[in-house]
C-alpha cells in the first residue's frame, strides 16, 4: 500500500493548530519533536483521534516538514524501515504541491554516508519511474519505505505533519477501518 486517505475529525481545527504553533523555518527542513512536546500535546481533537482508533499508545514521535518550492530529492525515511506506515496531515499549501512516488526501473542505486551513523539510498544514479502521486486534500496513511519525494512549483512554503509510530500500524490495526 503507498496511502490511504482517512477521514480524521476537525481536520480543520488540527490544521489552524499547527499553522499557528510551529514557526516557519527559513529553508526547508524535518524536525522531529517527542510525543509529548507542545506540538502534539496541545492538540487535543488530533489526540482524541489517535485515541478513538485505540493508535495513541504506538505514537512514535512528531514530524513537522516545510518545504520551500523546489524539488527534494528522492528517498524512503531513515530509521523507519520496521514502521513504514505514518499519518500524514496536510497544513498548508497542500492543494496544489503533491508527493511523488516511484520506482527503480534500471541502474544502480548506492549507499550514502556522512557520518559513522547516518545512511540513506541515492537514487540519483538510477533510472526512476513515477508510479503514483498523492495530493493531500485530507489527512493519508503514507508508506515511508517506498522512494518519494515532495514536488512544490509554487511560491510558497508547504507545511505538513507527520506522525510516526512504534509498530507497524497493520500490526496493530485494520487499516480498513480508518
Ligand atoms: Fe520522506
Amino acid at each position: 500500500m503507498l496511502y490511504k486517505f482517512i477521514d480524521i475529525p476537525q481536520l480543520e481545527e488540527i490544521q489552524q493548530h499547527f499553522l499557528k504553533e510551529v514557526p516557519r523555518w527559513p529553508s526547508s527542513d524535518h524536525r522531529n519533536f517527542p510525543k509529548d512536546s507542545e506540538y502534539l500535546a496541545g492538540c487535543t481533537p488530533l489526540i482524541e483521534y489517535l485515541e478513538k482508533v485505540n493508535l495513541w499508545r504506538y505514537v512514535k514521535y512528531i514530524g513537522i516538514l516545510q518545504i520551500y518550492p523546489h524539488v527534494s530529492p528522492i528517498h524512503v525515511d531513515r530509521g523507519e524501515e520496521n514502521t513504514p506506515y505514518a499519518i500524514n496531515i496536510p497544513v498548508y499549501n497542500y492543494i496544489d504541491t503533491h508527493v511523488a512516488f516511484y520506482e527503480v526501473v534500471s541502474g544502480e542505486t548506492s549507499i550514502a554516508k556522512t557520518t559513522e551513523d547516518t545512511q540513506w539510498t541515492d537514487y540519483s544514479t538510477a533510472e526512476m519511474k513515477e508510479i503514483d502521486r498523492i495530493y493531500y486534500h485530507k489527512a493519508a496513511i503514507f508508506n515511508t519505505q517506498v522512494p518519494h519525494h515532495v514536488c512544490n512549483y509554487t511560491d510558497d512554503v508547504r507545511i505538513s505533519v507527520s506522525i510516526r509510530f512504534t509498530k507497524s500500524l497493520i500490526d496493530v490495526i485494520d487499516l480498513d477501518s480508518l
